[in-house]
Parts: C-alpha cells; sequence; structure tokens
C-alpha cells in the first residue's frame, strides 16, 4: 500500500453547507461536505450497504445514509444510530487557494 498522498479534489466554494458532493479521487469514492464553512471528508460508500452518502440528508455535522437512514458524524465517521455497525472513514482535508485537497 503506498503512503496517502494530497490529492487536488475542488474548488472549496462547490461544496455548499448541508449539500455534500461525491468524487472520485486517486481510486476512492469520497464525499465533501461543509459543516459550518469547515470542509470535511469521508468515504461515500456507507458501512451498512451500497448507498452514496452524497447522496444522504446532511443536518450540520450528521449524514443521514438515503437507503436506511443510518446516521453518521461527518467530523469523525462515527455511526450513531442503528443499523450502522461500522464506523464510516474519513480523510484529512486542508483548503489552500481556495482549493480542497484530501488525503488519500
Ligand atoms: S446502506 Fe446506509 S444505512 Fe443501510
Amino acid at each position: 500500500m503506498t503512503e496517502p498522498t494530497w490529492q487536488l479534489v475542488a474548488p472549496a466554494s462547490d461544496i455548499k453547507p448541508d449539500e455534500p458532493k461525491k468524487y472520485k479521487v486517486a481510486g476512492e469514492e469520497i464525499a465533501l461536505y461543509n459543516v459550518d464553512g469547515d470542509i470535511y471528508c469521508t468515504d461515500n460508500i456507507c458501512t451498512h450497504a451500497y448507498a452514496s452518502m452524497a447522496d444522504g440528508f446532511q443536518d450540520g455535522e450528521e449524514i443521514e445514509c438515503p437507503l436506511h437512514e443510518g446516521r453518521f458524524n461527518i467530523k469523525t465517521g462515527e455511526g450513531l444510530c442503528a443499523p450502522i455497525v461500522d464506523d464510516l472513514k474519513t480523510f484529512e482535508v486542508k483548503v489552500e487557494g481556495g482549493d480542497v485537497f484530501v488525503k488519500i
């Protein structure tokens, strides 16, 4: 496995509050979120079954899966309710020159 490196993903202005977006970067499908003006990144695929978290419903720092309504904390990836058993993977994010970079 190769060491994670910073990958350019998108202009930060593309990520609006409560409107998560999905991207494919370095072979990973990820979701970016805007929580109170800060950008966060998780794996885009739910840990319960195959659903796109970016198609779910963001409420502040929580994201609800569109398929079975499992919820995760966006900042930590922690699964918050049934049917979630496993936490969602999170990725380190930085914003430079108005662009979002994710360490993958
Ligand atoms: S696929 Fe996400 S809660 Fe079931």
